[in-house]
């Protein structure tokens, strides 16, 4: 991890007031989470208490305080989805990545998590990978759509 990349995003704001959440999505986007690292660099230079910035990071989900994989799978476990096999789905995938949910494989290339709808439940069994929808899932679409990843 480039402290120098930190301290370049940082750079952007140093003399603006109320940007921390702004800097800190900054930061998600370029390392896809917050290492403790940039928080410790934020704190020092900007002089907000890391204690601070560490609740900030902690409360918004759009930020994240672990590394995530290249690919974000959600899997809907939402009631039409659960009728119609959701958590079968579910179980296939922890199994055949080793994780569950709301963890990453050893290699960074998925993270895992669940979700309560999509906002497709006609398509049930949804899961969605990266932003795009992937409906009436069975075991085997399910790993010919995740063999598509690498
Ligand atoms: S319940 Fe799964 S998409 Fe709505």
């Amino acid at each position: 991890m480039s402290g120098d990349l930190i301290d370049q995003i940082i750079d952007k704001y140093v003399n603006e007031k109320g940007i921390l959440i702004q800097l800190l999505l900054d930061i998600q986007h370029e390392f896809h989470w917050i290492p403790k690292e940039a928080i410790k660099r934020i704190s020092e230079r900007l002089k907000i208490p890391y204690s601070q910035i560490f609740r900030v990071a902690s409360f918004y989900t759009a930020l994240s305080l672990k590394p995530i994989g290249r690919h974000l799978i959600r899997v809907c476990v939402g009631t039409a989805c659960y009728v119609r096999g959701g958590t079968r789905i579910l179980d296939s995938v922890e199994k055949k990545l080793g994780i569950k949910s709301g963890e990453t494989t050893s290699d960074g290339k998925f993270s895992l998590a669940t979700v309560n709808c999509l906002g497709c439940c006609a398509l049930g069994p949804v899961i969605e990978i990266d932003g795009q929808y992937f409906g009436k899932l069975n075991s085997a679409n399910l790993e010919k759509t995740l063999s598509n990843y690498n």
